[in-house]
């Protein structure tokens, strides 16, 4: 069966046999759709009753907001790799015949443009005879075409795996219906929340759809930003504040075009909530319930009238290993990032295809080193650039020749080596100096590189790892295939280099402040990895780096 990009999966079953049939009907869906999945509720709709079934609204019920959020827990679990979106446009009290406002009569006076224009339209809905497959199929694409604006001559898809099932269950649902009546959800004018909301999840897309439900005019999100991600695991993971705030405003223009959202940066843990005098409801989880009441205890110093707390349950993460948190939470989809390919590498047709070439590199006490002896124990071979640094100042070697004539004669040895702490100390703080010294011998070593890379060639080595603490400054990238960056906190280096160096903390810092930070190195990587933890994760992560790396070599051979 043909794949699509983005499909709209309109779902029939009733509310209270819905949750079940969620997770088969999401991973047939799966089958389908590669990249985006709309799903529209509409519980009850009939595609075989004659005529042609028009968009409706539905009324805003508690059972909802817990329906959504297993949906996109399941989702999780059963399509991870699909931007599901859940769509609200026709979800909100029905509008009264009488009032004052006129209000419209369908969600969708015309169909609602969405960020991927669905190409096929999929629903659960099954025809008790089977012969009316095409007819409901051409119902579902017009009813599709009404609500949103869809590609000309969409596909539909009957998902349904037992026909006929359903209408028992929906008849039993109407009885169990009539003695359960569907509490309503309160709703109000104006709905706050705060987040990182970085690389948007399930666990996000759940908390703001419930505010979306919550909300009937304003929805304010406080968006944490520089002081706030300080102390963030893998925060040079996280995507930049411009990127968030796009997502988010994709996602939420996409479920619920018609409330107002304002994004705000959250430069300390209240921001706008506590500013904001029109606020009426702040959505928290189990987690964040304690900052909610926060939130209303500066309110209540100031004088601003109270919010109504209002708590959604997370979700269970099925996916989760021993470093992450149970619940899903950025910070444990950014450790799954490491050592997967995060960017696509650059053209690499200036250089030979064999060996691939690995520019490993990262700050002083990242693990760089370990790293690059997991990957020769692997099977790389390994390329020490501080060895090669060793060899550029050998007596009568070019750079040798060139340093000398640059620094005097003061910085050698009584045997005519070169005295490198002489050399040091004459370059130390002076930037200049410093970058004279570099131009000298930066492109002595990228020629040993260069020479043993060859070497490996000749041995029949698939892979070289090349450890460059230089990588970047020295603009070597021209030299490999992809970069390969270490990381960790600066607090926890710092640990590491007085312990190993036998240097003082301030000195150790200086260091690493001689250095590209890590937010600038992740920015040129490839693939991203952290020693953070105990030693068998970083094993693990190796690992998994040296997996993939197989796997797109081996790509690469059969193009
Ligand atoms: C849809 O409507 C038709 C015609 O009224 C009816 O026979 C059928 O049982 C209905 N299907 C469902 C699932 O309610």
């Amino acid at each position: 069966m043909s794949m699509f990009s983005t499909g709209i999966l309109v779902l029939t079953s009733p509310l209270q046999t819905l949750p079940l049939r969620i997770a088969p009907v999401l991973s047939s869906a799966a089958q389908l759709v590669d990249r985006t999945l709309y799903v529209h509720l509409h519980p009850g709709l009939n595609l075989s009753s004659g005529s042609q079934p028009r968009p409706a609204f539905l009324p805003p019920v508690v059972d909802l907001s817990t329906l959504i959020a297993r949906l996109y827990n399941n989702a999780a679990d059963v399509c991870g790799h699909l931007d599901v979106r859940v769509l609200l446009t026709n979800i909100r009290a029905q509008p009264s015949a009488c009032g004052g406002t006129a209000a419209p009569n369908s969600p969708f006076p015309t169909p609602q443009p969405l960020f991927h224009c669905p190409e096929v339209v999929l629903t659960d809905f099954a025809p008790q005879d089977p012969h009316q497959s095409r007819q409901v199929k051409q119902c579902l694409e017009k009813y599709a075409g009404h609500c949103y604006v869809c590609r000309p001559g969409i596909s539909s898809v009957l998902l349904h795996p037992q026909p006929g099932k359903q209408q028992q269950e929906s008849q039993d649902a109407a009885r169990n219906g009539d003695e359960r009546k569907a509490e309503p959800m309160e709703t109000y004018s104006d709905v706050v929340v705060g987040g990182t909301f970085d690389r948007l999840h399930g666990a996000h897309k759940t908390l703001l759809s419930v505010s979306c439900l919550l909300a009937n005019r304003r929805f304010v999100i406080g968006v944490c930003d520089q002081a706030m991600l300080k102390k963030k695991v893998l925060k040079e993971l996280i995507e930049p504040y411009s990127v968030r705030v796009q997502r988010l405003r994709e996602f939420l223009q996409d479920t619920k075009p018609s409330l107002q959202v304002e994004i705000v940066p959250l430069e300390d843990p209240f921001g706008v909530s506590i500013v904001d005098p029109l606020l009426k409801c702040i959505v928290v989880s189990e987690e964040t319930r304690k900052g909610g009441e926060a939130v209303n205890k500066k309110r209540i110093e100031k004088g601003l009238p109270l919010l109504v707390l209002h708590e959604i349950q997370l979700l269970k993460d099925a996916h989760r290993d021993e470093i992450e948190e149970e619940k899903i939470s950025s910070s444990s989809l950014r450790s799954r990032l490491l050592g997967t390919l995060l960017t696509a590498p650059k053209d690499p047709s200036h250089l030979p295809p064999t060996p691939y070439v690995i520019g490993l590199t990262g700050g002083s006490g990242s693990g760089k080193s370990s790293i690059a002896k997991q990957l020769e124990v692997l099977g790389a071979a390994r390329i020490d650039c501080d060895k090669l640094g060793q060899e550029v100042y050998q007596l009568g070697t070019e750079a040798y020749h060139k340093v000398l004539r640059e620094f005097g004669s003061e910085i050698l040895n009584e045997d005519k080596t070169i005295n490198r702490r002489a050399l040091g100390a004459k370059v130390f703080g002076n930037q200049e100096r410093l970058k004279c010294l570099t131009d000298i011998v930066w492109p002595e070593i990228a020629l040993l590189v260069k020479r043993t890379i060859n070497q490996a060639r000749e041995e029949g080595k698939e892979v070289c790892v090349v450890d460059a603490a230089v990588l970047l400054e020295a603009g070597w990238t021209d030299l490999v295939h992809e970069v390969w960056v270490t990381i960790i906190p600066e607090e926890e280096a710092v640990v590491r280099i007085t312990e190993r160096d036998g240097i003082s903390a301030e000195d150790a810092l200086r260091r690493l402040h001689s250095q590209w930070p890590n937010g600038k190195q992740v920015e040129h990587a490839n693939v991203v990895l952290s020693t953070l933890w105990e030693p068998e994760v970083t094993r693990k992560q190796v690992l998994k780096a040296w997996k993939l790396l197989q796997k797109r070599i081996q790509q690469k051979k059969e193009r």
